[in-house]
């Protein structure tokens, strides 16, 4: 187990398109173990590999519906529906905006394996997903607000 050092808004490395990931090495296994551990250590509920300095198509997402899944060279196949709400990120610390997704979504991904699989996500494992995968091409949910971000409020802690 190990906690990596989660990258800023203000590094390049955020704005950047991740490369796809050819085969599951030890090393690769070890970064899903990390980013696991450190968006726990975090209470995130997702955590893209960009935001600990690695430009690989793989990110975590757990929002505590005892379904934690890691998506790697994830693709979205389908959307519906509309949800607006605040979100954070890990990468934001301390604040907030408002963001409008789809309100399910539908992604093919590869398993640890690297075999294909598909997973679904609803309501805010939906918004989770879209996040993460978002930071896979170097996009923060700031592009994606509709208001600029604003200083989160203590009692309303959650992030991303
Ligand atoms: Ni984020």
């Amino acid at each position: 187990m190990a906690i990596r050092r989660i990258r800023f808004i203000g590094d390049d490395i955020l704005k950047k398109k991740c490369k796809p990931v050819t085969k599951m090495t030890p090393a690769t296994k070890e970064l899903i173990e990390d980013l696991f551990d450190t968006m726990y250590e975090a209470k995130g509920v997702g955590l893209a590999a960009p935001q600990v300095g690695i430009l690989r198509r793989i990110c975590v997402v757990d929002v505590m519906d005892d379904d934690p899944i890691v998506l790697i060279n994830p693709e979205v196949l389908e959307t519906s529906g509309e949800q607006t709400d605040d979100e954070g990120c890990l990468s934001v610390p301390g604040k907030v905006a408002e963001v409008t997704r789809p309100n399910y979504v539908k992604v093919s991904s590869l398993d640890m394996d690297m075999n294909p699989v598909i997973y679904e996500g609803e309501g805010l494992r939906a918004r989770a997903m879209l996040h993460e995968m978002d930071h896979l091409d170097g996009i923060l949910y700031g592009e994606r607000a509709s208001e600029p971000y604003r200083d989160l409020e203590e009692e309303e802690e959650w992030e991303e």
